[in-house]
């Protein structure tokens, strides 16, 4: 892809900070949106994604900035986790507020500019989550698995209209996030070491970036479990319900 005018979605921390960078590696122009400011972005703009006139505002502010955006991540996103029936309602619907309802917020800011100019491509930073269930993480992995549904649907209407929609699959990545999820009814459990970092996540975003294919599973462990529960369904269930049982 050309120099770009690229919006991310999230780029205070994390995953969005490290893609915000390598994007602008690329030679992108990068406006960043979050509630803090992006320390790394060309020009950051405060937005809540689960308010309307913010996100409406931070989208009109990057595109008086940069002008329309050709790109935009959402990488926005927070955790609810531990005991299914422990999650307080107020928490779980936060987590769809944001992993979901503010995904479609900012889809609706941005993508009818793109279709009316047919170019642009929108990313959505996904999990493995969204793919499988995960024990512990039912409303972030429902929200995950609403927001990756929704955007494979978007897809077919968006490539009409020369839009491209694509979706990153992760795993668990170390930036903070699961510590900073709020776990409700156990404790945080200790992650294994990840073999990905944040930086790779904004890499594999270019590479999803320039390849336009719909979606990708970064990888080999998240990759061989996807094909997995594919090929031989509820395996993968069968050994979590086993190590479960184990400790
Ligand atoms: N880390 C992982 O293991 C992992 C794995 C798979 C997928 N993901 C996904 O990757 C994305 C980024 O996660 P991360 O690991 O980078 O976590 P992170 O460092 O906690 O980043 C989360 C980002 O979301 C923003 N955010 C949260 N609530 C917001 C709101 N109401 N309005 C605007 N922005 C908001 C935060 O910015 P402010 O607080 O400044 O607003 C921050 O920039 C999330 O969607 C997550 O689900 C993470």
């Amino acid at each position: 892809m050309s120099r770009a005018h690229a919006i991310v979605f999230g780029a205070s921390s994390g995953i969005g900070r490290a893609t915000v960078m390598a994007l602008k590696e690329r030679g992108h122009v990068v406006a960043g949106l979050a509630r803090r400011p992006s320390d790394v972005a060309d020009a950051s703009f405060a937005c809540d994604v689960t308010d309307d006139a913010s996100v409406g505002a931070a989208v009109a502010g990057a595109q008086q900035a940069h002008g329309p955006p050709d790109v935009m991540v959402y990488a926005a996103g927070v955790g609810a986790m531990g005991r299914t029936l422990d999650v307080p309602a107020s928490a779980a619907r936060e987590v769809f507020e944001v992993n979901f309802w503010g995904m479609d917020r900012a889809v609706r800011a941005v993508l009818p500019g793109m279709m009316e100019r047919r170019r642009g491509a929108v990313v959505l930073v996904s999990s493995i989550a969204a793919l499988r269930p995960i024990p512990h993480e039912a409303f972030y992995a429902a929200s995950k698995a609403a927001a990756a549904r929704y955007f494979g649907c978007l897809a077919f209407e968006a490539a009409s209209a020369g839009v491209r929609v694509q979706m990153l699959h992760v795993g668990f990545i170390d930036t903070g996030f699961a510590e900073r999820a709020g776990w409700f009814g156990m404790a945080a459990p200790a992650h294994p070491a990840s073999s990905k970092t944040a930086g790779d996540v904004g890499v594999a975003v270019c590479a999803l970036l320039d390849a336009g294919a719909p979606s990708a599973v970064l990888g080999w462990r998240e990759r061989a479990i996807a094909l997995g529960d594919r090929v031989v369904p509820n395996l993968y269930d069968r050994w979590i319900t086993f190590r479960g049982r184990r400790r």
